[in-house]
């Protein structure tokens, strides 16, 4: 830990500790969070932030602290505060007490760290300009940042630039990763119905069968990953759900066949071209084998991807907490999905991983989220807005 990290955010990570541990008690799920949000309200209120407006996208918070250097442009701080459908197995003595839902993805975490930046803000307000707080639901699936981008929040709170931060569990307590670019995939999903005429297993030429021609479309939709797109490029194409047909009737051929999955893509416009070459591919092979298909494509979080000079913004203010040899600016993509993407496609930004050391994977019945990093998350956000924000005092400007 480097001498930047001063007294005042140690005594607040201390607290921020015991609201994190609080959190975890009480996990909620998707948009419905309320006793979550009433905590953060609460105690944004009580840090005397100038605004505080909740229930957007149902319960979500947003809040705001304006500097006292004047006017300057407006930065969104963004966390996430639901958890998950699943049963805890830490035996912390603050595990969860509700049956079968968890704080799985140190959501919890994120939601301390940000309450501790900004209790820091908003008695120093050392900067110009506005910090917004987003405090987000609904991050596990539900979509709650594109909610909260619809219902306006960003055109509402002016926001100008949107920064993130998830942990990330193998990387050392006190060290960040980062980088420029796309980050995380996109992950789209679809249903396809292929329709034939069921018939009599022994004469398949008075049958259009649609087993045989879902069955070739499950090879050929591996085509698109491995003869359309770049090699260098990242497609993933799973199916991952196939029904059709009954075990009492195996001498029947069934008149209609599901499937279904997901394909993650790591462009934006490898995205689109892989969702069109789908879409013909599913056309296609149905009326090889004289069938007609119907599919239900169900678009999900887009790309995540980082702003070339946000991302040297937000490698310049970890390398103020941790040091430059704890920062690797070359982190590596992975092909899972985060919603913080749809605010990354509306306003310059980044999202950035905290070390979370050698805890269990996210998602993970044995995870929990280390409280020794809540003071580097917070001393990351406080960097970050005195960089941007321009007090620029002891602080790179990146820009
Ligand atoms: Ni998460």
């Amino acid at each position: 830990m480097t001498d930047t990290i001063t007294d005042p955010v140690q005594r607040i990570a201390a607290e921020a500790r015991n609201w994190r541990r609080d959190i975890h008690q009480h996990p909620e799920l998707l948009f419905d969070l309320p006793r979550t949000a009433a905590l953060v309200a609460a105690k944004l209120g009580e840090f005397g932030v100038d605004e505080i407006a909740t229930g957007i996208a149902k319960s979500g918070v947003v809040a705001t602290i304006r500097g006292k250097l004047g006017d300057g442009k407006t930065i969104a701080l963004r966390c996430d505060m639901d958890a998950l459908p699943m049963g805890e197995q830490t035996n912390l003595a603050y595990a969860s007490k509700t049956p079968d839902m968890m704080h799985a993805c140190g959501h919890d975490g994120h939601t301390a760290i940000l309450l501790g930046a900004a209790k820091y803000l908003a008695a120093t307000r050392d900067f110009a300009g506005t910090v917004v707080l987003v405090f987000q639901p609904a991050e596990e699936g539900g979509g709650g940042g594109r909610v909260m981008i619809e219902e306006g929040v960003l055109e509402r709170f002016g926001i100008d630039e949107v920064y993130g931060m998830h942990n990330q569990p193998g990387l050392d307590i006190g060290s960040f990763s980062i980088r420029s670019g796309p980050l995380m995939a996109g992950g789209d999903r679809f249903i396809v119905t292929v329709n034939g005429r069921g018939g009599h297993a022994a004469s398949p030429n008075l049958a259009h069968d649609p087993v045989l021609a879902a069955a070739h479309l499950i090879v050929a939709a591996q085509s698109i990953a491995s003869r359309f797109v770049d090699p260098l490029d990242s497609v993933v194409v799973s199916i991952t759900y196939v029904s059709a047909g009954n075990d009492k009737a195996l001498n029947v051929i069934p008149g209609s066949v599901q499937i279904g999955g997901t394909i993650r893509t790591m462009q934006p416009d490898t995205r689109r071209a892989v969702e069109v070459r789908f879409r013909d591919i599913v056309a296609t092979t149905a009326k090889l084998f004289e069938c007609e298909a119907e599919l239900d494509w169900r678009p999900g979080y887009p790309v995540t991807v980082n702003d070339p000079a946000k991302t040297l913004a937000a490698i310049s203010a970890a390398v103020d907490v941790v040091g430059v040899e704890r920062v690797d600016d070359a982190a590596p993509q992975t092909m899972g999905s985060e919603d913080f993407s749809y605010m990354l496609e509306k306003r310059p930004g980044a999202i950035i991983w905290l070390g979370n050391g050698d805890s269990a994977d996210l998602h993970n019945a044995a995870y929990d989220f280390n409280d020794d990093a809540i003071v580097y998350g917070m001393h990351y956000w406080i960097a970050l807005t005195a960089q941007q924000l321009g007090s620029g005092k002891n602080h790179r400007q990146p820009e």
